[in-house]
């Protein structure tokens, strides 16, 4: 919608209001990174701000023209008034703002549920409260371009485990939905991707949030998680072969190189060759501690060339291939700088598709490889 550039201003806290988008690094007072810049700001960061950060202005990301003027805003009851513009929620349409606050009531019902099994209450009042998360989401979920630009919104790090938990079975039901799978499938992918990882739940927090890199133990004991995630399913009474198997297959290769149990190709389940997809797919797109953020075009890319490891082509084809049509029309940010508009796709190489910039000019990306998408322009 805009081309204009966006400069960063020194917000108050007060003046800063959800849906803004952050213009810096934020860290706590332990000097951990608290938000990263680029998230957009909803109700549970606000309040992180408040709480965790020693700062009581912030950068805020704005357009340049809006800067310090003031506009002239209508509202529904009609009346007029003259507000500065930094004051605007500038950066969601309405529908975007609907599915951002889905997601944000499905996560905070996720975290309530986890808090106890953190607190090792594996007892059925647990389990019902999940059930009850999962019905929720059944009902919220619609694919639309929405939906994937919120999977794809970048959020606080120290949420990781809830957002991620929610992601990987939204992005694991969406994937089943490509495939047409039945509908009994498809609830098996969103249960089970949204308890594939409550196992890290037991692991040290030494090591599950450590920022380096982990020693030889320390991974071995992170490699143990899809077995707790077992572990506990049974324990709250699941029962149901399917979801317990994509559970404690989620980190399983096609070779047999992954683990727990180093199982090959047949041997490994459906449901858990998607949530492996899903999983790699929400952990690369998603900025943690350690690392940043990597475009998802390229992580499709990564997926082709098999860089996470032997995982199943003809998903992963599927994946890449209504991924990528989703976001035919969309705005992307190329790697000069330049923002364009996803024009059509390239059949032979599903990544590499056809741009339009902002000045008219078409790029071939499969032709002009100097030239990447770097990210979605989210509006
Ligand atoms: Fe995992």
């Amino acid at each position: 919608m805009n081309n204009e550039k966006t400069v960063n201003v020194l917000t108050s806290f007060e003046n800063i209001k959800e849906g803004m988008v952050l213009g810096e690094d934020v860290f706590d007072k332990n000097h951990r990174l608290l938000i990263a810049k680029g998230s957009a700001l909803g109700i549970t960061s606000l309040e992180n701000l408040k709480k965790f950060s020693s700062k009581t202005s912030f950068y805020i990301k704005m357009l340049e023209s809006k800067v310090n003027i003031k506009t002239v805003v209508e509202f529904e009851d009609g009346h007029t008034e003259e507000v500065l513009a930094k004051d605007i929620n500038m950066n969601y349409t309405r529908e975007r703002l609907v599915v951002k606050e889905k997601f944000e009531e499905m996560n905070k019902s996720i975290k309530k549920s986890f808090d106890e099994l953190s607190r090792n209450n594996t007892s059925t009042e647990v389990r019902k409260e999940l059930d009850k998360t999962v019905e929720d989401i059944k009902k919220n979920l619609s694919v639309n371009i929405e939906l994937l630009n919120e999977i794809l919104d970048v959020k606080e790090v120290d949420e990781y485990l809830y957002n991620h938990s929610l992601n990987v079975g939204v992005i694991s039901n969406l994937i089943g939905r490509w495939m047409e799978l039945p509908q009994k499938d498809l609830d098996i992918l969103l249960m089970a991707g949204l308890l594939h990882d409550i196992g890290k739940l037991r692991v040290d927090p030494q090591v599950l949030y450590k920022p380096g890199k982990l020693t030889d133990e320390e991974f071995r004991e992170m490699k143990r998680h899809p077995e707790h995630s077992y572990q506990m399913l049974v324990e709250m009474g699941y029962k149901d072969p399917d979801i317990l198997k994509a559970v404690t297959f989620h980190h399983e290769k096609e070779d047999g190189t992954g683990y727990p149990l180093k199982l090959t190709g047949d041997k490994i389940t459906l449901h858990a060759k998607i949530l492996a997809i899903a999983d790699i797919f929400d952990a690369m797109t998603s900025n943690r501690v350690y690392k940043a953020r990597v475009s998802p075009f390229r992580v499709l890319e990564m997926f082709q060339n098999q860089n996470f490891g032997k995982l199943d082509y003809s998903i992963i084809m599927t994946f890449v291939r209504k991924f990528t049509e989703y976001y035919v029309g969309s705005e992307v940010i190329l790697s000069n700088n330049k923002k364009a508009k996803i024009v059509s796709l390239n059949t032979f190489e599903l990544t590499k598709p056809l741009l339009v910039t902002t000045e008219g000019e078409f790029i071939d990306t499969s032709r002009n490889r100097d030239i990447q998408i770097l990210d979605f322009e989210h509006q």
